[in-house]
Protein backbone atom coordinates (compact mmCIF):
# COMPACT_ATOMS: atom_id res chain seq x y z
CA UNK A 1 0.00 0.00 0.00
CA UNK A 2 2.82 2.70 0.95
CA UNK A 3 4.30 4.39 -1.77
CA UNK A 4 8.60 3.56 -2.52
CA UNK A 5 10.19 5.12 0.54
CA UNK A 6 11.24 8.67 0.18
CA UNK A 7 14.90 9.41 1.56
CA UNK A 8 15.09 13.03 2.37
CA UNK A 9 18.29 14.30 3.07
CA UNK A 10 17.98 18.06 4.55
CA UNK A 11 14.70 18.68 6.10
CA UNK A 12 13.54 21.82 7.40
CA UNK A 13 11.49 21.45 10.31
CA UNK A 14 9.07 24.41 11.39
CA UNK A 15 8.42 24.96 14.95
CA UNK A 16 11.51 22.95 15.98
CA UNK A 17 12.36 24.93 19.23
CA UNK A 18 8.92 23.94 20.84
CA UNK A 19 7.92 20.64 22.86
CA UNK A 20 7.00 17.74 19.75
CA UNK A 21 9.17 19.61 17.00
CA UNK A 22 12.42 19.71 19.10
CA UNK A 23 11.39 16.19 20.36
CA UNK A 24 11.17 15.28 16.55
CA UNK A 25 14.65 16.95 15.97
CA UNK A 26 16.12 14.78 18.72
CA UNK A 27 14.66 11.40 17.18
CA UNK A 28 15.70 11.93 13.93
CA UNK A 29 19.47 13.04 15.19
CA UNK A 30 19.51 9.33 16.95
CA UNK A 31 17.54 7.44 14.62
CA UNK A 32 18.80 8.72 11.27
CA UNK A 33 22.46 9.32 10.59
CA UNK A 34 22.11 10.56 7.09
CA UNK A 35 19.58 13.64 7.68
CA UNK A 36 20.38 17.07 8.38
CA UNK A 37 17.43 19.49 9.76
CA UNK A 38 17.44 23.10 9.79
CA UNK A 39 14.68 24.14 12.31
CA UNK A 40 13.16 27.73 11.56
CA UNK A 41 11.32 29.16 14.81
CA UNK A 42 10.08 32.27 15.80
CA UNK A 43 10.99 31.50 19.16
CA UNK A 44 7.71 32.91 20.55
CA UNK A 45 7.25 32.46 24.35
CA UNK A 46 6.76 28.49 23.43
CA UNK A 47 10.24 28.12 21.59
CA UNK A 48 13.18 27.87 23.48
CA UNK A 49 16.49 27.27 21.52
CA UNK A 50 17.93 24.94 24.89
CA UNK A 51 15.07 21.98 23.49
CA UNK A 52 17.64 21.48 20.49
CA UNK A 53 20.83 21.14 23.06
CA UNK A 54 22.59 17.75 22.76
CA UNK A 55 21.92 17.19 18.89
CA UNK A 56 25.18 16.54 17.32
CA UNK A 57 27.03 19.39 15.51
CA UNK A 58 26.34 19.94 12.30
CA UNK A 59 23.07 18.13 12.48
CA UNK A 60 20.68 20.86 12.96
CA UNK A 61 20.98 24.26 12.40
CA UNK A 62 18.74 27.01 14.10
CA UNK A 63 16.93 29.62 11.98
CA UNK A 64 15.22 32.42 13.86
CA UNK A 65 12.38 33.76 12.00
CA UNK A 66 8.61 33.33 10.98
CA UNK A 67 6.96 30.89 9.31
CA UNK A 68 4.88 33.74 7.36
CA UNK A 69 8.25 35.09 5.76
CA UNK A 70 7.73 34.13 2.27
CA UNK A 71 11.53 35.49 1.14
CA UNK A 72 13.12 33.36 4.06
CA UNK A 73 10.53 30.47 3.35
CA UNK A 74 11.48 30.56 -0.18
CA UNK A 75 15.54 30.77 0.49
CA UNK A 76 15.20 27.50 3.05
CA UNK A 77 13.41 25.63 0.98
CA UNK A 78 15.54 25.95 -2.17
CA UNK A 79 18.37 24.11 -0.21
CA UNK A 80 15.76 21.47 1.57
CA UNK A 81 13.97 18.38 -0.12
CA UNK A 82 11.51 18.43 2.43
CA UNK A 83 9.50 20.19 5.60
CA UNK A 84 7.93 18.91 8.01
CA UNK A 85 5.79 21.19 9.82
CA UNK A 86 5.36 21.71 13.56
CA UNK A 87 5.01 25.12 14.05
CA UNK A 88 1.88 27.00 15.60
CA UNK A 89 -0.02 28.75 18.35
CA UNK A 90 -0.83 25.24 20.06
CA UNK A 91 -2.86 25.91 22.90
CA UNK A 92 -6.46 26.38 23.31
CA UNK A 93 -6.58 28.64 25.98
CA UNK A 94 -4.76 31.02 24.70
CA UNK A 95 -6.71 30.99 21.52
CA UNK A 96 -9.80 31.75 23.63
CA UNK A 97 -8.29 34.95 24.80
CA UNK A 98 -6.87 36.34 21.88
CA UNK A 99 -7.71 34.22 18.40
CA UNK A 100 -5.59 36.56 16.24
CA UNK A 101 -1.86 35.21 16.56
CA UNK A 102 -3.71 31.76 15.71
CA UNK A 103 -4.89 33.06 12.50
CA UNK A 104 -1.54 34.03 11.17
CA UNK A 105 0.67 31.69 12.00
CA UNK A 106 -1.76 28.06 11.42
CA UNK A 107 -3.45 29.75 8.62
CA UNK A 108 -1.51 32.09 6.44
CA UNK A 109 1.71 29.92 7.56
CA UNK A 110 0.69 27.35 6.07
CA UNK A 111 -0.49 28.82 3.26
CA UNK A 112 3.39 30.72 2.82
CA UNK A 113 5.03 26.91 3.36
CA UNK A 114 2.67 25.62 0.88
CA UNK A 115 3.51 28.31 -1.47
CA UNK A 116 6.81 27.42 -1.22
CA UNK A 117 6.69 23.78 -1.48
CA UNK A 118 4.84 24.26 -4.79
CA UNK A 119 7.25 26.37 -6.57
CA UNK A 120 10.82 24.77 -4.85
CA UNK A 121 9.15 21.17 -5.33
CA UNK A 122 9.53 20.52 -1.66
CA UNK A 123 7.59 17.63 -0.09
CA UNK A 124 5.36 18.85 2.86
CA UNK A 125 4.52 17.06 5.84
CA UNK A 126 1.63 18.83 7.68
CA UNK A 127 1.28 18.33 11.55
CA UNK A 128 -2.19 18.40 12.81
CA UNK A 129 -4.44 17.70 15.70
CA UNK A 130 -7.35 15.04 16.39
CA UNK A 131 -9.13 18.58 17.47
CA UNK A 132 -10.17 19.21 14.00
CA UNK A 133 -12.92 16.36 14.23
CA UNK A 134 -14.21 18.13 17.34
CA UNK A 135 -15.37 15.91 19.85
CA UNK A 136 -17.04 12.62 20.90
CA UNK A 137 -19.51 12.11 23.64
CA UNK A 138 -18.16 10.03 27.19
CA UNK A 139 -20.33 7.32 26.29
CA UNK A 140 -20.40 7.48 22.40
CA UNK A 141 -18.44 3.61 21.61
CA UNK A 142 -17.11 5.61 18.02
CA UNK A 143 -13.63 7.05 18.10
CA UNK A 144 -12.07 9.11 15.07
CA UNK A 145 -10.90 7.78 12.08
CA UNK A 146 -9.81 9.58 8.80
CA UNK A 147 -13.26 9.42 7.33
CA UNK A 148 -14.80 11.34 10.40
CA UNK A 149 -16.11 14.98 9.49
CA UNK A 150 -14.50 17.62 10.49
CA UNK A 151 -16.36 19.59 13.34
CA UNK A 152 -13.69 21.76 15.29
CA UNK A 153 -14.96 23.97 18.29
CA UNK A 154 -12.38 26.25 19.31
CA UNK A 155 -10.41 29.23 17.19
CA UNK A 156 -7.33 26.86 17.98
CA UNK A 157 -8.92 23.81 16.45
CA UNK A 158 -10.22 25.76 13.60
CA UNK A 159 -7.11 27.25 12.77
CA UNK A 160 -5.70 24.06 12.44
CA UNK A 161 -8.95 22.29 10.34
CA UNK A 162 -8.19 25.35 7.81
CA UNK A 163 -4.59 24.71 7.18
CA UNK A 164 -5.62 20.54 6.38
CA UNK A 165 -7.76 21.65 4.11
CA UNK A 166 -5.14 24.38 2.54
CA UNK A 167 -2.67 21.10 2.78
CA UNK A 168 -5.57 19.00 0.47
CA UNK A 169 -5.79 21.54 -1.83
CA UNK A 170 -2.62 22.76 -2.61
CA UNK A 171 -2.05 18.72 -2.88
CA UNK A 172 -5.15 18.01 -5.27
CA UNK A 173 -5.03 21.33 -7.43
CA UNK A 174 -1.11 21.90 -7.44
CA UNK A 175 0.23 18.47 -7.07
CA UNK A 176 2.18 19.31 -3.50
CA UNK A 177 3.80 16.11 -2.64
CA UNK A 178 2.26 16.46 0.87
CA UNK A 179 1.26 14.31 3.80
CA UNK A 180 -0.66 15.00 6.53
CA UNK A 181 -1.12 13.98 10.14
CA UNK A 182 -3.08 14.48 12.98
CA UNK A 183 -2.39 13.23 16.35
CA UNK A 184 -4.01 12.89 19.70
CA UNK A 185 -2.54 14.53 23.40
CA UNK A 186 1.10 14.62 23.63
CA UNK A 187 3.27 14.63 26.91
CA UNK A 188 6.93 14.01 27.91
CA UNK A 189 9.82 16.11 28.33
CA UNK A 190 10.32 19.92 27.24
CA UNK A 191 6.57 20.56 26.99
CA UNK A 192 5.34 24.03 27.72
CA UNK A 193 4.19 24.60 31.54
CA UNK A 194 0.98 26.06 30.40
CA UNK A 195 -0.52 22.71 29.39
CA UNK A 196 -2.44 20.61 31.33
CA UNK A 197 0.08 17.78 33.10
CA UNK A 198 3.43 19.82 32.68
CA UNK A 199 1.01 22.47 34.74
CA UNK A 200 0.10 20.15 37.40
CA UNK A 201 3.17 18.90 38.37
CA UNK A 202 4.58 22.24 38.16
CA UNK A 203 2.25 23.48 40.48
CA UNK A 204 2.89 20.65 43.05
CA UNK A 205 6.66 20.97 42.20
CA UNK A 206 6.17 24.89 43.74
CA UNK A 207 4.06 23.84 47.24
CA UNK A 208 0.68 24.76 45.31
CA UNK A 209 -2.53 22.81 44.52
CA UNK A 210 -3.69 21.52 40.91
CA UNK A 211 -5.83 23.38 38.55
CA UNK A 212 -8.83 21.17 37.59
CA UNK A 213 -11.03 22.56 34.97
CA UNK A 214 -15.18 21.85 35.40
CA UNK A 215 -16.22 18.45 36.65
CA UNK A 216 -12.74 16.74 35.27
CA UNK A 217 -14.61 13.81 33.36
CA UNK A 218 -13.31 14.97 30.03
CA UNK A 219 -11.57 12.59 28.09
CA UNK A 220 -8.02 13.03 26.24
CA UNK A 221 -6.04 10.08 24.43
CA UNK A 222 -2.21 10.12 25.85
CA UNK A 223 0.51 9.54 23.72
CA UNK A 224 4.42 9.68 24.37
CA UNK A 225 6.01 12.25 22.10
CA UNK A 226 8.52 10.08 21.30
CA UNK A 227 5.73 8.14 19.91
CA UNK A 228 4.74 10.89 17.84
CA UNK A 229 8.07 11.50 16.52
CA UNK A 230 8.16 7.94 15.25
CA UNK A 231 4.89 7.89 13.50
CA UNK A 232 5.47 11.49 11.82
CA UNK A 233 8.39 9.61 10.10
CA UNK A 234 7.10 7.08 8.85
CA UNK A 235 4.40 9.19 7.57
CA UNK A 236 6.63 11.56 6.04
CA UNK A 237 9.33 8.55 4.30
CA UNK A 238 6.35 5.85 3.35
CA UNK A 239 3.13 7.49 3.09
CA UNK A 240 1.00 7.80 0.54
CA UNK A 241 0.79 11.24 -0.91
CA UNK A 242 -2.18 12.83 -0.63
CA UNK A 243 -3.12 11.13 2.25
CA UNK A 244 -4.00 11.82 6.58
CA UNK A 245 -2.82 9.38 9.03
CA UNK A 246 -4.20 9.32 12.09
CA UNK A 247 -1.64 9.09 14.87
CA UNK A 248 -2.80 7.47 18.46
CA UNK A 249 -1.73 5.17 20.99
CA UNK A 250 -5.00 3.85 22.56
CA UNK A 251 -3.67 6.34 25.80
CA UNK A 252 -7.91 7.60 26.59
CA UNK A 253 -7.93 8.51 30.26
CA UNK A 254 -10.40 11.47 32.17
CA UNK A 255 -8.71 14.27 33.33
CA UNK A 256 -9.15 13.65 36.66
CA UNK A 257 -7.79 10.11 36.55
CA UNK A 258 -4.38 11.71 35.24
CA UNK A 259 -4.35 14.55 37.65
CA UNK A 260 -4.84 11.77 40.41
CA UNK A 261 -2.06 10.02 38.91
CA UNK A 262 0.10 12.72 39.05
CA UNK A 263 -0.77 13.46 42.54
CA UNK A 264 0.47 9.95 43.38
CA UNK A 265 3.07 9.79 42.09
CA UNK A 266 4.50 12.91 43.50
CA UNK A 267 3.49 11.43 46.74
CA UNK A 268 0.74 13.42 47.59
CA UNK A 269 -3.38 13.11 48.51
CA UNK A 270 -4.52 12.22 45.47
CA UNK A 271 -7.59 14.56 46.19
CA UNK A 272 -5.56 17.60 46.87
CA UNK A 273 -6.17 19.79 44.16
CA UNK A 274 -8.77 22.78 43.23
CA UNK A 275 -11.65 22.84 40.56
CA UNK A 276 -11.40 26.22 38.90
CA UNK A 277 -13.64 27.47 36.07
CA UNK A 278 -14.41 25.53 32.96
CA UNK A 279 -12.62 26.50 29.25
CA UNK A 280 -15.75 27.80 27.34
CA UNK A 281 -17.11 25.42 24.93
CA UNK A 282 -14.29 22.33 26.55
CA UNK A 283 -14.56 19.43 24.23
CA UNK A 284 -15.61 16.59 26.20
CA UNK A 285 -13.95 13.84 24.27
CA UNK A 286 -11.24 12.87 21.98
CA UNK A 287 -10.19 9.21 20.82
CA UNK A 288 -8.06 8.02 17.88
CA UNK A 289 -8.64 5.29 15.89
CA UNK A 290 -5.22 4.75 14.78
CA UNK A 291 -5.83 1.69 12.99
CA UNK A 292 -5.03 2.70 9.21
CA UNK A 293 -1.11 4.36 10.46
CA UNK A 294 -0.96 0.52 11.77
CA UNK A 295 -2.09 -1.34 8.97
CA UNK A 296 -0.54 0.57 5.78
CA UNK A 297 2.83 1.74 7.14
CA UNK A 298 3.24 -0.75 10.47
CA UNK A 299 3.83 1.81 12.80
CA UNK A 300 3.23 0.88 16.28
CA UNK A 301 3.75 3.45 19.70
CA UNK A 302 6.33 1.71 22.30
CA UNK A 303 5.92 3.62 25.06
CA UNK A 304 2.55 2.70 26.09
CA UNK A 305 2.96 2.90 29.43
CA UNK A 306 1.70 5.63 30.82
CA UNK A 307 2.54 5.73 34.66
CA UNK A 308 5.76 4.72 33.42
CA UNK A 309 5.90 7.92 31.09
CA UNK A 310 4.54 10.28 33.86
CA UNK A 311 7.14 9.08 36.48
CA UNK A 312 9.85 9.96 33.98
CA UNK A 313 7.84 13.30 32.99
CA UNK A 314 7.76 13.98 36.80
CA UNK A 315 11.64 13.63 36.95
CA UNK A 316 12.25 15.85 34.17
CA UNK A 317 10.57 18.76 35.41
CA UNK A 318 11.97 18.35 39.09
CA UNK A 319 15.40 18.22 37.44
CA UNK A 320 15.15 21.17 35.17
CA UNK A 321 13.37 23.82 37.06
CA UNK A 322 15.75 26.93 35.41
CA UNK A 323 13.97 25.85 32.09
CA UNK A 324 10.41 26.23 33.54
CA UNK A 325 10.49 29.21 36.33
CA UNK A 326 10.08 31.96 34.29
CA UNK A 327 7.49 30.75 31.99
CA UNK A 328 5.26 29.29 34.93
CA UNK A 329 5.25 32.67 36.60
CA UNK A 330 4.05 34.65 32.71
CA UNK A 331 1.57 31.65 32.30
CA UNK A 332 0.18 31.30 35.39
CA UNK A 333 -0.18 35.19 35.50
CA UNK A 334 -2.59 34.39 32.16
CA UNK A 335 -4.41 31.42 34.07
CA UNK A 336 -4.87 34.08 36.54
CA UNK A 337 -6.75 36.90 34.70
CA UNK A 338 -9.01 34.01 33.35
CA UNK A 339 -10.02 32.91 36.64
CA UNK A 340 -8.32 29.13 35.92
P1 LIG B 1 4.51 24.39 21.02
O1 LIG B 1 3.59 25.52 21.31
O2 LIG B 1 5.23 23.73 22.14
O3 LIG B 1 5.61 24.85 19.95
C1 LIG B 1 5.30 25.63 18.84
C2 LIG B 1 6.60 26.14 18.23
O4 LIG B 1 6.29 26.89 17.05
C3 LIG B 1 7.39 27.05 19.17
O5 LIG B 1 8.76 26.73 19.15
C4 LIG B 1 7.16 28.44 18.55
O6 LIG B 1 8.22 29.35 18.79
C5 LIG B 1 7.02 28.10 17.09
N1 LIG B 1 6.26 29.11 16.33
C6 LIG B 1 5.07 29.67 16.66
N2 LIG B 1 4.69 30.57 15.73
C7 LIG B 1 5.67 30.57 14.77
C8 LIG B 1 5.85 31.27 13.56
N3 LIG B 1 4.96 32.17 13.12
N4 LIG B 1 6.95 31.00 12.82
C9 LIG B 1 7.87 30.11 13.24
N5 LIG B 1 7.75 29.43 14.39
C10 LIG B 1 6.66 29.64 15.16
O7 LIG B 1 3.61 23.34 20.23
P2 LIG B 1 3.61 21.74 20.28
O8 LIG B 1 2.75 21.28 21.39
O9 LIG B 1 5.01 21.26 20.17
O10 LIG B 1 2.82 21.43 18.91
C11 LIG B 1 3.52 21.34 17.67
C12 LIG B 1 2.54 21.01 16.57
O11 LIG B 1 1.89 19.78 16.85
C13 LIG B 1 1.43 22.03 16.39
O12 LIG B 1 1.20 22.19 15.01
C14 LIG B 1 0.22 21.41 17.07
O13 LIG B 1 -0.97 21.86 16.47
C15 LIG B 1 0.48 19.95 16.79
N6 LIG B 1 -0.09 18.99 17.77
C16 LIG B 1 0.16 19.16 19.11
C17 LIG B 1 -0.32 18.21 20.00
C18 LIG B 1 -0.04 18.32 21.49
O14 LIG B 1 -0.54 17.51 22.26
N7 LIG B 1 0.76 19.27 21.96
C19 LIG B 1 -1.07 17.12 19.53
C20 LIG B 1 -1.32 17.01 18.15
C21 LIG B 1 -0.81 17.94 17.29
O1 LIG C 1 -5.62 16.69 21.14
C1 LIG C 1 -4.46 17.30 20.69
C2 LIG C 1 -4.33 18.68 21.31
O2 LIG C 1 -3.95 18.45 22.67
C3 LIG C 1 -3.31 19.56 20.61
O3 LIG C 1 -3.78 19.86 19.33
C4 LIG C 1 -3.09 20.87 21.39
O4 LIG C 1 -2.04 21.61 20.77
C5 LIG C 1 -2.70 20.53 22.80
O5 LIG C 1 -2.58 21.72 23.56
C6 LIG C 1 -3.75 19.62 23.43
O6 LIG C 1 -5.01 20.34 23.60
P1 LIG C 1 -5.89 20.20 24.95
O7 LIG C 1 -6.73 21.39 25.05
O8 LIG C 1 -6.51 18.85 25.03
O9 LIG C 1 -4.66 20.21 26.03
P2 LIG C 1 -4.46 20.96 27.42
O10 LIG C 1 -3.15 20.46 27.96
O11 LIG C 1 -4.64 22.42 27.32
O12 LIG C 1 -5.63 20.38 28.32
C7 LIG C 1 -5.84 18.98 28.47
C8 LIG C 1 -7.15 18.81 29.25
O13 LIG C 1 -6.94 19.27 30.60
C9 LIG C 1 -8.30 19.62 28.70
O14 LIG C 1 -9.49 18.87 28.84
C10 LIG C 1 -8.34 20.87 29.61
C11 LIG C 1 -7.87 20.32 30.93
N1 LIG C 1 -7.11 21.27 31.80
C12 LIG C 1 -6.10 22.00 31.24
C13 LIG C 1 -5.35 22.85 32.02
C14 LIG C 1 -4.23 23.68 31.42
C15 LIG C 1 -7.40 21.34 33.17
O15 LIG C 1 -8.30 20.65 33.69
N2 LIG C 1 -6.64 22.17 33.94
C16 LIG C 1 -5.63 22.94 33.43
O16 LIG C 1 -4.98 23.67 34.20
Amino acid sequence: MATEAFEPKTIVVTGGAGFIGSNFCHWVAEHEPGVRMVVLDKLTYAGNPGNLAGIPEGRCELVVGDVCDAELVGWLFEHADACVHFAAESHNDNSIADPSPFLETNVRGTYVLLEAARKHGVRFHHVSTDEVYGDLALDDPARFTEETPYRPSSPYSSTKAASDLLVRAWHRTYGVAATISNCSNNYGPRQHVEKFIPRQITNVLRGERPKLYGDGLNMRDWIHVDDHSSAVWEVLTRGRLGETYLIGADGERSNVDVLRAVLECMGQDPGAFDRVRDRPGHDRRYAIDPAKIRRELGWRPERTDFLAGLAETVEWYRANEPWWAAAKDAAEARYAAQGQ
